[in-house]
Order: C-alpha cells, then structure tokens, then sequence
C-alpha cells in the first residue's frame, strides 16, 4: 500500500441538516464514502450538493447530523464539535480555479505546504511530485496568469493534492472549460484518482460526466438523496421519474396497470389507448398509476413490410450521427425516440415502421410522491 493509500480516508455522512434562513438547503442526508472510491453528488442547480460539500470540509456549519472522517467525527452541533476547515486534511478544486495570479505555478501549489511549515527539500520535492502528477512538469517558474484554463485548473488539482490529504473534494471543476477539454481532463482526473487512491467527492450537475467518473452516483433534489447507486445501475433501475429524467434521455410515459401477468410482467395501458407489456421491479396492483421507462437504445425498428408483431409508427424524424440514429417516430400521437446503432437497415422519413420494446427492457418506476 502505498502512502496516499493509507491516509485515504472514509467519509461518513449522518442525518445532515442545513438551512439558510427558511430555506432547507440540505435536508436531512446520510451516506458514506468507502476508502478509494469515488462518489459523485448529481442534481439540478439549487438542489445542495455544494453546500454538502462545503458542510464536509467545514466551510460551512451544519444546524444537525454528524460528519465523520476516517471514523473522527469532525462535526456534531448537538455536542458543540467543530473541527475548523485547516485541521480536516481535504484538498478541495472549485470550478473557479482560485489560484493566486501573482504567484508562479510552483508557489501556487507550494502555499499549502508553507502554511504547514514544510521543510525546504521537502517542499521542492513534494511539488515536483506533483506537478508531473497533473502533467505540468517543466512548467512550474510559469507565473499562473500565462496559463490556459485547463492548466490553471490543473494548478488547483496539484495544489489540492500536494499535502497529501485524506480526502479530495471537487466542485464542478470542469465546468468553465470547453467541451474538448473538459472530456480529456475528465479521463485524466478518473485516471489520477485511480492511481492515488483518494477518496474523492465530486458535485456536478451533468450526468454525462457523473456516469463517466463515478464508482456511485448520489442524486440529489430539493436538498434531499433520492437514489444512491453504481452509474449502471441507477441507469437500468431508476426509482423515480425524475432520476429517470435526470440521469437518461430515456421515453417515459404515465401509464395504468391492466393486468398482473406471470413472473414480474405487466400489461399496461398509456393515455391515449396504447398498450404494452413491461416489467416490475415492486409490487403493482391492477388500476395503479405508475411510469413506464424505455431506453431508446434498447428498442428497434424495423420496415414495416419485413416484420410480424410490435407497434405500427411513422419515422417523423432521422438523426444521423455516424456510429449511431436518432430517430422520434409517432406511435398513434404518441412521440417515441429510438437509437440504432450501425448504418444498416436505415429508415427514411415519412416511412411507416414497426417498434419493437422488449419487454426485460420496458420497466415500471412508481410513481413519484413529488
Ligand atoms: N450562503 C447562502 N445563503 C443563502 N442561501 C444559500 C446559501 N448557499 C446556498 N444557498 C441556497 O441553498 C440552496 C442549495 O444551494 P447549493 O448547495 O449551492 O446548490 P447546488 O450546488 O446544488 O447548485 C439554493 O437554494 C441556494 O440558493
Ligand atoms: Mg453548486
């Protein structure tokens, strides 16, 4: 094991409450953080992951619940415990780089080490270490304002590692850089934080990015967790329809159950008269309201001509994309999107076809209480 491993740290969160006058920012919230994982916080705008994250390293004091790292508690209102900010060993990155433009790259991520009153070798070393780390080796005489938004966020990853601390909170960090780059660093920063061994926190907003770097996704709404899971499977089993929503840009229609079949099938009944069959994962009963979630992968079409079963629509819209087709189609008033993978069988616009669901594939969520 090498030495970061060993001060990685896990991270416990116990009934977290947080207001800001009669606003709830962070509502009653539990989870923990393993050792070496990587756990991305994902919701819409205003829904607290950055006050949970500010609550973790102690920018911010909780109204209740308790905080733990590495099994110290580090905050608990009810016993006046407060452990301020600088003796919590988290290195955090914003989205703002908040490097310090009058220092050079070395001094920018050598500050921490001052401050901890480093020794000289040590210091020069440590920095050097990590500055080819993030790829900016040879670059650390540059004064930070010569630098491209990438490289300065490249700064604040150093200066957030350079102490080795028992735990890395990233907040949005990519989000002011440019799509091209904003991907490269991504698979950089995964990669890192898998060679390290930090345990990590990460709030975002775009689940592209949450399903990319995350080993569990937290999603958040309204200063509450709705659904904790592995990307995969928060994206195959969403509980609600907003996760659903949030985390896919998957069909999702209210339906009625009509019939409890064998096994875990059902037959259901959307507004509008259509009818299919579909899996459940909770008990339903026949007449229940539910949502009905497919994936717009999992689905195929077919010219109408060269097949037997499924649902008769119309392609209203094609989307070439190269590897991939996006198609809505119009199933009887109803819009329904289809991707298709490859460049064979393609449908033109206009053309009748036939949707295929599988039905392992059409899955019932119960309806949100929202
Ligand atoms: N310092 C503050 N004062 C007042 N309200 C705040 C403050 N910080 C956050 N809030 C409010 O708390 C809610 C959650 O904010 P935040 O944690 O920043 O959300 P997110 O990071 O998910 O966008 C928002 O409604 C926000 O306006
Ligand atoms: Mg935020």
């Amino acid at each position: 094991m090498d030495a970061n491993e060993q001060m990685s740290a896990k991270c416990e969160v116990q009934g977290l409450l947080k207001s800001f006058g009669s606003h709830v920012a962070v509502n009653n919230i539990s989870f923990s953080v393993n050792q070496g994982e990587f756990v991305v916080l994902l919701g819409p705008s205003g829904c607290g992951k950055t006050t949970t994250l500010r609550l973790i390293a102690g920018l911010e004091k909780p109204d209740d619940g308790t905080i733990a790292l590495n099994g110290a508690t580090v905050s608990a209102p009810t016993r006046h415990l407060f452990v301020p900010p600088q003796r919590r060993d988290i290195g955090m990155v914003f989205q703002s780089y908040a490097i310090w433009p009058h220092m050079t790259v070395f001094e920018n991520v050598a500050y921490p080490l001052r401050v901890r009153r480093i020794g000289q070798a040590d210091l020069r070393e440590k920095v050097a270490r990590v500055l080819d780390l993030v790829g900016l080796a040879g670059q650390a005489t540059r004064s930070a304002t010569a630098l491209s938004g990438g490289q300065m966020q490249r700064v604040a990853l150093a200066r957030a590692l350079v102490f080795d601390p028992a735990l890395l909170l990233f907040d949005e960090p990519l989000s002011n850089l440019d799509l091209k780059l904003r991907e490269g660093l991504r698979i950089e920063l995964k990669n890192l934080q898998r060679r390290t061994g930090l345990t990590s926190i990460y709030v975002t907003h775009d689940q592209e990015e949450a399903v990319e770097l995350a080993d569990r996704i937290i999603i958040m709404d309204h200063g509450e967790i709705i659904q904790i899971g592995a990307p995969l499977d928060i994206y195959i089993r969403p509980k609600t329809r907003f996760v659903a929503e949030f985390i896919s840009s998957a069909n999702i229609f209210e339906a009625t159950v009509l019939d409890v079949l064998d096994g875990s099938l059902c037959r259901l009944g959307i507004d509008g008269g259509h009818e299919l069959h579909a899996t459940r994962e909770e008990p339903v009963s026949v007449g229940d309201r539910v949502d009905v979630v497919i994936h717009p992968e999992d689905c195929t079409l077919a010219a109408s001509d060269a097949s037997t079963g499924g649902h008769k629509v119309r392609i209203v819209h094609r989307q070439f994309q190269g590897t991939s087709t996006r198609y809505t189609t119009d199933w009887a008033g109803l819009a329904f999107r289809v991707v298709a993978l490859g460049t064979r069988d393609l449908i033109g616009e206009g053309s009748d076809a036939v949707l295929h669901l599988p039905v392992e594939s059409t899955r019932i969520v119960p309806r949100q209480a929202r």
